[in-house]
């Protein structure tokens, strides 16, 4: 398989050599869909069809996938919809839904450092996946090869390490998070510079808002993200991969920070400088079971034609289908059909949901960032924090994980603890996310306690 448009465009070459390797076949997916249209017997695909009436009296006479009777009373769709395998790429009606999902979220994004901007022929088909731990994978795999490395906050989710390390033996180059309360920018440009002087490419992985400490940028800090990016691919002529981890994208609780995804300000901004969106349904549908995420493409208009456009996006999605294939093979049908009628009155019914669950978290988020204030304590502060579903808690004096450990047995407060000398990282993630507001006050109070037992 010749990619001819990709590799006219500076993703090819970035390419890991996995990347460069992969492809979707024309396989046992197109013989089927050719058997569909064109045949009379179809005895292509490794699924069981046949008329329901063989296996239920009562049922249709038409040709479905086999399923088991006995499932059909869990579900109110068409048991096929949950039987049959997805397409490799997503359902496609899915699809369209999410990528009207995601131009709603760039067209509803507030408190952005430019106005929203007409990107809609610059994205990519969402390609859906198993959750954003799969879309992260996936990414990583495709640019990075073992002993490469990405640039990432020391503080990060913790499965970070695990998919990046140990699964894909990556090099994890870190940057002190925040400095004097703000995002540490020359800590993050330090990083790159860094990664440069061993490969020609960055990639970079954000996660606003986000775990653990709850951290989303002020309109300003993001303006100096994106202008420091820009300024960085001009002056080092070297891509830039920036790999936006929207897990918890609307979760925003302050009107003075970005509310929505940096994906939408860095797309077309310089034609080194690649976005990459991987959102999903876990945290923004709170379908944590569902596992369905989208890797979605920034594309540079600087790149090829405007005709060309369609192949690039046609050759993008064969090779993120060939990783797809090769690892997952498939997600979850019936979630993304489920999505497909709930999603359906132009996410009214979502955006009306959201609002409820949104507010709790609001409450909640209010309640800690005052319980927080009323128990002080010398040793314990905590990372800015603005959205998600936690804040830190960093702690000095006492190893974090005895911290956590005195506070489960004697105050019976469970939280998280997080330990690493090397990356400077000492303290709790308290998930107020799971806690109710009346609660909050309290578990504040026994975490000033537990410090209290500890001498200084
Ligand atoms: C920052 C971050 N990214 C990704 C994920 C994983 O999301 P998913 O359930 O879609 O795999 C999580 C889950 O906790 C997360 O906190």
């Amino acid at each position: 398989m010749d990619f001819p448009v990709l590799k006219k465009t500076p993703l090819y070459e970035i390419f890991s050599d996995v990347g460069k390797r992969i492809y979707q076949p024309n396989g046992i997916f197109y013989w089927a869909n050719r058997a569909k249209k064109e045949c009379e017997f179809n005895a292509t695909i490794g699924s069981a069809f046949g008329s329901e009436t063989d296996i239920l009296p009562e049922g249709r006479k038409s040709k479905i996938v086999y399923y088991l009777p006995g499932l059909k009373k869990y579900i109110n769709l068409e048991p096929e919809k949950m039987a049959a395998y997805a397409p490799v790429p997503g359902v496609p009606t899915f699809r369209d839904v999410w990528t009207k999902w995601i131009l709603k979220k760039g067209k509803n994004a507030k408190n952005m450092p430019s106005p929203p901007r007409k990107i809609d022929h610059l994205i990519s088909k969402p390609v859906i996946c198993n959750g954003i731990t799969n879309a992260i994978f996936i990414t990583n795999r495709l640019f990075l090869n073992p002993g490469e490395s990405i640039v990432c906050p020391n503080k990060r989710w913790g499965n970070y390490n695990s998919v990046l390390k140990l699964q894909n033996e990556e090099t994890i180059l870190p940057f002190q998070f925040f400095k004097e309360g703000s995002f540490n920018l020359a800590g993050m440009l330090d990083a790159m510079e860094k990664s440069l002087q061993t490969q020609d490419k960055i990639v970079l992985i954000l996660n606003f808002p986000n775990n653990p400490t709850g951290y989303c940028p002020s309109t300003k800090e993001a303006g100096e993200i994106v202008d420091s990016l820009i300024e960085f691919c001009k002056t080092h002529q070297k891509p830039v991969i920036v790999l936006c981890d929207d897990a918890y994208e609307g979760f925003v609780y302050n009107s003075e920070v970005v509310s929505h995804s940096l994906f939408y300000e860095l797309i077309d901004r310089h034609s080194l400088l690649i976005p990459i969106k991987m959102d999903g349904t876990s945290k923004e549908m709170l379908m944590y079971g569902g596992r369905i995420a989208a890797i979605t493409l920034g594309l540079s208009s600087q790149w090829v034609s405007d005709e060309d456009i369609p192949i690039l996006k046609a050759e993008w999605d064969n090779k993120i289908q060939g990783m797809v294939r090769s690892t997952i093979s498939n997600s979850n049908h019936l979630a993304q059909e489920i999505l497909v009628e709930y999603l359906n009155d132009d996410f009214t019914t979502l955006l009306n949901d959201q609002k409820i669950v949104q507010e709790i978290l609001q409450k909640r988020y209010d309640e800690t960032i005052g319980a927080f204030h009323k128990y002080p304590h010398p040793l314990i502060t905590m990372d800015p924090a603005s959205g998600g579903f936690f804040v830190f808690l960093n702690i000095e004096g006492i190893s974090a994980t005895k911290f956590a450990d005195h506070l489960v047995t004697k105050y019976r407060v469970g939280t998280f603890p997080s330990e690493n000398e090397e990356e400077n990282i000492n303290g709790i993630r308290f998930a107020f996310c799971s806690v109710p507001a009346k609660d909050i006050d309290e578990c504040f109070k026994r975490i000033q306690q537990a410090m209290n037992d500890f001498p200084v």
